[in-house]
């Protein structure tokens, strides 16, 4: 484990970029940290490392976005239970090939494999942020 503070955005990206390089097969990490903490920033930096060409949005709306069955992409903030996650279909994908990168995956705790990866984002001012990993 490894705490890192970066000072912008594209150092949050960059510090994803290099983690991705970390990651297995069907590895999936749960992102942690308050609403505007840079999960999905950090994501956009795996998604690069993973050779993605695709633009990361942010799946509020559709849940998880599917990034050619290389990365899924969630954000759990709108479930409140396992149950629901598993009812969408969801968590197929959990222990397949892709790499899931989860925000909000607090929410559906109780469906997450168990040996999944945390990545920890702290807000420490309008611009750092001190991320675990
Ligand atoms: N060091 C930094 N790292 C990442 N983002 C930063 C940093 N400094 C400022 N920001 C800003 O913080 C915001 C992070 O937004 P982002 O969508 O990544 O957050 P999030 O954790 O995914 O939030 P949500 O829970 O709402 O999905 C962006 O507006 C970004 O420009
Ligand atoms: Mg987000």
């Amino acid at each position: 484990m490894k705490t890192v503070v970066t000072k912008s955005f594209k150092q949050t990206v960059k510090l994803g970029t290099e983690y991705a390089k970390t990651l297995k097969k069907g590895s999936v990490v749960m992102l942690k940290g308050e609403l505007g903490a840079g999960k999905t920033a950090f994501t956009k930096g795996i998604a690069l490392g993973l050779n993605i060409k695709e633009d990361i949005l942010s799946p509020t709306y559709a849940y998880m976005n599917d990034y050619s069955g290389v990365l899924y992409h969630y954000d759990c903030y709108r479930l409140s239970c396992g149950e629901e996650a598993e009812a969408l279909g969801l968590t197929d994908y959990f222990y397949g090939n892709g790499v899931c990168v989860i925000e909000w995956a607090e929410n559906i705790l109780d469906v997450i494999p168990k040996n999944a990866l945390t990545v920890t984002i702290e807000k420490i001012s309008e611009n750092e942020r001190k991320i675990t990993l």
